[in-house]
């Protein structure tokens, strides 16, 4: 648990003077996986588990950064940002790098990044810690940058400087989450609308493999590419069509059905989008039970089609897509590893966890972290005065 004072009294003791403070949370995701860099809807939502950074001018150009999950400093300047091999300051530093780019006046800054999402776990840890960066800094230097703008600078930062060709859904949902909400965000013109999540008796259960999805960065530009490749194949034969969001089953088994892995990966794009769709009516009417079925079918699709689910995930779903209690389940985030999404009735919660455990364990012999996600707010300026 992130506790904001602790930030404070840690910031005075390292930098000796007072830090701005943001808050940047973590995201769920209930439908809509791999849609987002295909033109596609998304429909995430900010949870209870936040990335903190406190953040204070310096009178050189320095960047001194301290991370409490490391438990480690890292010092650079303004002229050096780039480094030889990753390290986790690279979220930092790629932020800095696309203000830089944008002309934005900078002087150097002291940052402390602190937080409880969890690393690896498929809940956007590290689009929180560019979000909170360039809300932190776009105070600090009274920058006047629009939100949407921020979300922008985040998600170039993952891909020029962290090198994930990442979409927009995580960044866009840190920045705009809502409490007791989910986005419906339209990833092509950025229009997105707020559906209210009713949790009365329900409960949303993230369950952690506990595998941290290593492979993710290399497979995932890989997915990204191959949904390229489907859409320059329609293209020969319909120039309009700009991505998977404007291709349709019929175009497939038409033009890509040649290319076994590239047709598999498009018709699971193809098939989510309008799964999505019809999941967003499903809410409307309140119909949970229909919701749940589309989030086991989307794990399916993700794991036989799209090829992005790992044999931890698929037990995981397995060890409770018999259990009357679990509305749905499914993979969460870019895949290989990190958390499933269930959605439980409330009063099994715990029995649930309790019993999975057991099971993951026997089958596995890992443990299970899990945790009950509460829909909160996005990212915001904490504003408390902390006396030190
Ligand atoms: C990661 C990416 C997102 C999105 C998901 C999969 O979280 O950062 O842009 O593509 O994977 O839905």
């Amino acid at each position: 648990m992130c506790d904001i004072e602790r930030l404070h009294k840690l910031f005075h003791q390292l930098y000796h003077t007072d830090p701005i403070i943001v808050r940047a949370p973590g995201r769920i995701n209930l439908i809509g996986e791999h849609t987002d860099y295909n033109n596609g809807f998304v429909l995430p939502a900010t949870i209870d588990k936040a990335i903190y950074v406190g953040v204070s001018k310096r009178t050189d150009n320095k960047i001194h950064l301290h991370a409490e999950e490391y438990n480690e400093n890292y010092f650079t300047d303004l002229e050096n940002l780039r480094q030889s091999k990753f390290h986790w300051s690279a979220y930092v530093l790629g932020v800095v790098e696309q203000l830089q780019k944008r002309n934005y006046s900078l002087t150097g800054f002291n940052i402390i990044v602190d937080g409880d999402v969890p690393v690896g776990a498929g809940m956007a840890s590290s689009a929180a810690i560019e979000c909170a960066t360039a809300f932190g800094l776009n105070e600090l230097f009274g920058l006047g940058i629009s939100k949407l703008d921020m979300v922008k600078i985040a998600q170039k930062a993952e891909q020029e400087f962290v090198g994930l060709q990442c979409g927009i859904m995580d960044m866009f949902t840190c920045m705009f989450g809502k409490k007791d909400n989910v986005i419906c965000l339209d990833c092509r013109s950025y229009e997105y609308e707020y559906f209210p999540f009713h949790q009365e008796g329900i409960k949303i259960v993230l369950l952690d493999t506990s595998i941290k999805h290593s492979l993710a960065s290399s497979e995932y530009n890989t997915r990204r590419k191959q949904c390229e490749e489907g859409v320059a194949l329609i293209q020969q034969h319909l120039p309009e069509v700009q991505s998977l969001r404007d291709v349709s089953i019929e175009m497939l088994d038409t033009y890509v059905a040649h290319n076994k892995t590239v047709y598999n990966r498009c018709r699971f794009v193809v098939e989510e989008i309008d799964r999505l769709l019809a999941a967003c009516g499903d809410l409307q009417r309140n119909d949970i039970k229909s919701f749940g079925k589309k989030m086991y079918a989307t794990h399916k699709g993700l794991s036989k089609l799209y090829e992005v689910s790992c044999a931890e995930l698929d037990i995981m779903v397995d060890l409770v897509k018999h259990d009357r209690s679990v509305i749905g389940a499914r993979m969460m985030g870019g895949g290989f590893g990190g958390c499933t999404i269930n959605i439980v009735k409330e009063n099994a919660v715990e029995e649930l966890i309790y019993n999975t455990r057991n099971k993951y364990r026997e089958r596995t012999g890992m443990n299970l972290n899990a945790y009950i996600a509460v829909i909160e707010q996005g990212a915001n300026l904490v504003e408390e005065r902390i006396e030190v």
